[in-house]
C-alpha cells in the first residue's frame, strides 16, 4: 500500500506553537513515529508538509493514480478551501481528514470543515495518535475494498 501524508500550514511549527493545544512534540517526531508505524505495517509511506495551498493542491494532483489512500491535515485551510476539496474529490482517492486538536471543542469556526465531506472519515483531537488512528483506519478501509 502506497499512503501520502499531507500537512498543511503551521504543522512544521508542532512543540513550538500553542503547546497547550497542539502537545510539546515536534515535526520531526511526528514524521519519525509515522514512518516507524508505517515500517510496522509494511506501508510504503511519503510525509509531505506545506504552507501554500497551491502546493498542497499539486500534491494531491500529482498523487493520482500514484497512491492508495491519503492522510491529510489541511490546517487552518480545513475551515475555508474550497480548492482543496475540489481537489480531493478530482483525484478520488480514499482520504482520511486529521486533527491533532479536538477541532469541535474550539472556537466556532474550527467545526466546520469544507474538506471533511470529500474524505472517507475524519479523526480529531487524539494529538499526533490521530495520525496513526488514521493509518490504521485507511488501511482497514482500503483492505476491505
Ligand atoms: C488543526 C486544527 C486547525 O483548526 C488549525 O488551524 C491547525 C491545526 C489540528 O491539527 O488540530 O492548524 O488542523
Amino acid at each position: 500500500m502506497k499512503v501520502l501524508v499531507i500537512n498543511g500550514p503551521n504543522i512544521n511549527m508542532l512543540g513550538i506553537r500553542e503547546k497547550d493545544i497542539y502537545g510539546s512534540l515536534n515535526y520531526k517526531t511526528l514524521c519519525e513515529t509515522l514512518n516507524k508505524k508505517a515500517n510496522k505495517l509494511k506501508v510504503d509511506l511519503t510525509i509531505y508538509q506545506s504552507n501554500i495551498e497551491g502546493e498542497i493542491i499539486d500534491t494531491i494532483q500529482n498523487a493520482y493514480e500514484k497512491y492508495d489512500g491519503i492522510i491529510i491535515n489541511p490546517a487552518a485551510y480545513t475551515h475555508y478551501s474550497i480548492a482543496i476539496y475540489d481537489a480531493l474529490k478530482a483525484v478520488n482517492i480514499p482520504t482520511v481528514e486529521v486533527h491533532i486538536s479536538n477541532v469541535n471543542a474550539r472556537e466556532e469556526f474550527r467545526k466546520t470543515s469544507v474538506t471533511a465531506p470529500a474524505c472517507i472519515g475524519q479523526i480529531s483531537g487524539f494529538g499526533i495518535e490521530s495520525y496513526i488512528l488514521a493509518l490504521t483506519g485507511l488501511l482497514n478501509n482500503l483492505s476491505s475494498r
